[in-house]
């Protein structure tokens, strides 16, 4: 018999299949068992009737558990009435492993449910959260291959901050005090001399105390880097990087956004060119449109960027942020004193930055100036002044929270229901 994944489909009505998977629900009502069947592609309605199936297999079939493995053999017949719109009648079967009270039931709290996420994320619709993941970070791939950079690696344990150092996790390196990497943007602008542009996916580690709906301590950090751009050239890829990302999920995931209730209209309008609007301006508009009370050199942060994005429904670019906001190694204006030659990305919907990114200082003297203002040793970054010696160019690059693009495709209400095992302030298990 052939051995099929795919089940939901016209090309299998009449012919005898093997689907193995789990028990996703199971009720039986006299003569007949129906078992809800679940694997990686989908749940199908399967029916146990004694017309088929003699008084043990019945007996057998009857009394599965939810979620113990199986497989079964019969014929597939288009049902509308059934919970996919196809029906397999059972001819025969086999058990793997007869389960005992599995411990994910409707209702529980929060905590109970983390800490058993290795059951709860086979939830269905857990399930369509990591395959819109998983759309996400090939098309991230697929963009940049498209577009001719390269994927380079950086190492995790480092010796340098890049995001300043209160977020810094130290771990201890063969006796010697390290930190674990906030971000590979250092190691990047180090291969653009030989690569142009380059690219990378890894975990980035932040010691961040707060506990807000976007904030994980490990997330995944998507980064690059490009020879001779400008801040405009950046972001100009960064939007159709963003643009070519939600058409592939929307291609392909249209089951999934539908499974967990993602209205797929509202990301079918996501449309380029982003807006670009000055810090400055948002900050001048911010009393008026959006009821906040912010001046001039105030940070950006979960509250204010919901406050702002919840009248969006297309992501902005906030460009011009001054100085004080930023670290070190961004590029000041020369045309607009105190600002500098950056951008965030904010996402629509409420949900606020997913990017962050800029021209980089490529000007010995002036990265020297700004690392020693931001009261750092220049000594510790030797690697990357370095650099700014031996034929500097001007250059730009970007950080994407993968994890928060995750969360506002998906509609998600917390960046933890975006990842298989987030890690957080207070967790680290399983
Ligand atoms: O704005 P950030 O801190 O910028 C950097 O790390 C740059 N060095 C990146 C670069 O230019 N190569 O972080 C970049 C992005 C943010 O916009 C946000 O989406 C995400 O990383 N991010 C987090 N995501 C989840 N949890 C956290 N604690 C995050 N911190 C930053």
């Amino acid at each position: 018999m052939e051995k099929i994944n795919y089940i939901l489909s016209d090309k299998f009505t009449g012919k005898e299949v093997s689907i193995r998977g789990w028990v996703y629900r199971i009720r039986s009502s006299g003569k007949i068992t129906f078992i809800v069947l679940r694997d990686s592609s989908n749940i199908i309605q399967c029916i146990a009737s004694s017309e088929k199936l003699d008084e043990n297999s019945m007996k057998e079939l009857s009394s599965l558990t939810v979620e113990s493995s199986i497989e079964l053999s019969g014929t597939v017949r288009k049902e509308d009435r059934a919970v996919t719109g196809y029906e397999l009648s059972i001819l025969s079967y086999k058990i793997y492993e007869r389960n005992e009270n599995f411990p994910i039931t409707k209702d529980l709290g929060e905590e109970f449910l983390l800490d058993n996420r290795h059951l709860w994320l086979r939830s269905r619709e857990f399930t369509s959260v990591l395959k819109i993941r998983s759309t996400v970070f090939r098309a991230f791939n697929d963009f940049f291959y498209k577009n001719d950079y390269y994927q380079v690696q950086a190492p995790m344990f480092v010796s340098t901050a890049t995001e300043g150092g209160s977020s810094l996790f130290s771990v201890d390196y063969f006796g010697e005090k390290v930190n674990l990497t906030q971000s590979s943007q250092f190691y990047l602008e180090t291969l653009i001399y030989s690569l142009e542009k380059v690219f990378t996916v890894s975990p980035s580690f932040r010691a961040e105390k707060s506990r807000t709906r976007r904030h994980l301590s490990e997330y995944w950090h998507a980064e690059a880097e490009v020879a001779w751009y400008n801040n405009e050239d950046m972001m100009e890829d960064e939007e159709n990087l963003i643009k070519y990302i939600i058409d592939e999920v929307i291609k392909n995931n249209e089951n999934d956004l539908k499974i967990i209730g993602r209205d797929i209209n509202i990301l079918r309008k996501i449309k380029t060119p982003f807006q670009r609007i000055k810090y400055r301006d948002l900050i001048e508009k911010s009393k008026n449109d959006f009821g906040l009370n912010l001046k001039y050199g105030d940070d950006l942060g979960a509250d204010e960027e919901y406050n702002i994005m919840v009248h969006y429904d297309n992501p902005i670019f906030v460009t011009g942020y001054p100085e004080s906001l930023k670290t070190f190694y961004h590029r000041p204006d020369p045309d607009n004193p105190g600002e500098i030659l950056c951008h965030d990305m904010l996402a629509p919907e409420g949900y606020g930055e997913v990017v962050g990114g800029g021209e980089r200082i490529y000007d010995l003297n002036e990265l020297l100036e700004r690392i020693k203002n931001s009261n750092l040793n220049p000594e510790d970054y030797y690697w990357y002044v370095d650099l700014r010696k031996y034929g500097s160019i001007p250059h730009s690059g970007f950080g994407l929270g993968m994890d928060r693009l995750v969360t506002w495709i998906c509609g998600l209400s917390n960046i933890k229901e975006s990842i298989p095992y987030p890690r957080t302030i207070r967790r680290v298990k399983p």
